[in-house]
């Protein structure tokens, strides 16, 4: 019997994090705020998991929110979120830059956990609902949905890259994921490039027509295309304009003892992020004396992410090795260039940061969008402070007025950074009230907007 949602969100996790027993708080982020007040205007629900093994709980309510708790256990978690998710598709799917694990093993998770996923959403759905799954790490939801429950409207959207051909061929599994998305009537990119890609795999590798965005799946028609998702620009707009947050941000940058330049970074301490190649390019200006001592100051903040993955672990040595490094030859006693924080923090701490950086470093080596980048441009309202940004982010193909770099480019990056670093008032004012009119029209509600509105066309 079918369920009494008549508009469904399927994620990898719930919206919620765990503040106490049966404490929960809403997660930060874009999605969840331009989420939440569709779910609460049509009575929703959001199916994910709660971010802890071998627990079974309830559905409950939060914050004007129907959730839906899908356990994972213990070995589900290794083999199906930090295996097939974070070993297999997220290297593979970010250009190859670690090395993808391919294992039966941990496929059958993979497809266990989704099938898992897709019942729990036939179960609640309401008759002719809207479901939007989210992300890599349910693929193949959409097919399994499909079949329980053809009535529903299915639409996708993967957060991340999707990749060209000739690396997705490697997967042994190509087909099965194809055909899993290929169970939405809507699959959403980041990119315009992805979803080509998407689209002649789709001719390739299972042989089907298909004519612009359009690809014709039996007696079925897909659309496969690029709705590039943003943040809640007004509510960092407005939030950097309270006075507790001005002044938190001149306090960051009395405590990093005043420098002419603050330099920051902010990233899950990710592989794909490209920190090293920031951090050596930062450490070269320094050695050869393009940067003088107590000149510029870098703060990276990293958030820890992923830390039972190998690569994760590996990266995070190597970067702590690094600023260790540059530390130790480049600094002085009381004054370290670089200032690190494996920690998470609250939204109005990094609204500080960004408004107390004179330099923003986004510098991923491949990158699905980049919200940092649109993040620290919400928050300049004061048109001053550079974005520094990498061509390989999805950011990058709407926001051409930042300093572009190509991360690989060592010289390059330096020679963008210290131009950052020197650039005008009015060069800055230019360049930032263009990137602050691009993302305040194309904020994470035009984007929940339009892709809903495609879906229900
Ligand atoms: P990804 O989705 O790969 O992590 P994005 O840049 O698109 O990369 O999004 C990262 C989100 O996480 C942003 O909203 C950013 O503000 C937030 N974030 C990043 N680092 C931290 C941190 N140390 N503490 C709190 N939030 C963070
Ligand atoms: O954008 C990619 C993504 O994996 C999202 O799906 C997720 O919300 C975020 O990065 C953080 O990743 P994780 O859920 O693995 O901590």
């Amino acid at each position: 019997m079918p369920g009494s949602s008549s508009f469904l969100i399927v994620a990898n996790r719930l919206p919620v994090d765990r503040v106490g027993e049966d404490m929960w708080r809403r997660s930060p982020g874009g999605l969840v705020t331009a989420i939440a007040p569709v779910l609460q205007r049509r009575e929703g629900a959001w199916i994910g998991w709660h971010g802890a093994p071998d627990e079974q709980l309830d559905p409950f309510d939060h914050d004007g929110m129907h959730l839906i708790p899908v356990p994972l256990s213990e070995r589900e978690v290794e083999l199906y979120y930090e295996g097939f998710s974070n070993a297999t598709l997220w290297p593979l799917y970010h250009d190859v830059v670690a090395t993808p694990v391919y294992s039966r093993v941990l496929w059958d998770a993979y497809r266990l956990v989704n099938q898992r996923f897709a019942e729990a959403a036939a179960e609640v759905a309401a008759p002719d609902a809207v479901v939007w799954v989210q992300d890599y790490q349910l693929q193949l939801v959409p097919a399994m949905l499909r079949k329980l429950r053809p009535d529903l409207r299915i639409g996708f959207f993967l957060h991340i890259p999707f990749p060209p051909g000739e690396l997705f061929q490697q997967l042994p599994w190509r087909r099965e994921l194809l055909e899993g998305l290929l169970g939405a009537d809507l699959v959403g990119f980041q990119r315009p490039g992805g979803a080509s890609n998407f689209i002649r795999l789709c001719r390739k590798t299972l042989g089907l027509q298909y004519q612009k965005h359009e690809i014709y799946v039996e007696d079925r028609v897909v659309r496969a295309e690029a709705f590039p998702i943003s943040v809640d620009f007004s509510e960092l707009d407005s939030l950097v304009r309270e006075p507790h947050i001005i002044a938190r941000a001149a306090e960051i940058r009395q405590e990093l003892g005043d420098p002419e330049q603050v330099l920051l970074g902010v990233d899950r301490l990710d592989y794909t992020k490209g920190i090293g190649q920031r951090l050596k390019a930062f450490g070269e200006l320094l050695a050869e004396g393009s940067i003088k001592p107590g000149e510029a100051v870098f703060v990276q903040i990293a958030t820890p992410s992923r830390e039972r993955v190998e690569e994760y672990m590996r990266l995070r040595d190597s970067i702590e090795l690094q600023v260790g490094r540059i530390n130790g030859e480049q600094g002085d006693l009381g004054q370290q260039p670089v200032q690190y924080m494996h920690q998470s923090y609250g939204r109005d701490e990094l609204a500080a940061l960004y408004l107390a950086a004179d330099v923003m470093v986004v510098t991923p080596l491949r990158d699905g969008m980049n919200l940092v980048a649109k993040e620290y441009v919400s928050c300049r309202h004061d048109l001053r402070g550079a974005l520094v940004l990498s061509e390989f982010a999805g950011a990058a193909d709407e926001m051409k007025q930042a300093f572009m770099v190509n991360p690989y480019d060592i010289d390059g990056l330096k020679r963008t950074m210290l131009s950052a670093m020197r650039a005008t008032p009015h060069d800055l004012s230019r360049r930032m009230r263009s990137l602050r009119r691009r993302v305040s029209t194309y904020d994470v509600d035009h984007w929940a907007k339009t892709f809903l509105a495609a879906l229900e066309a």
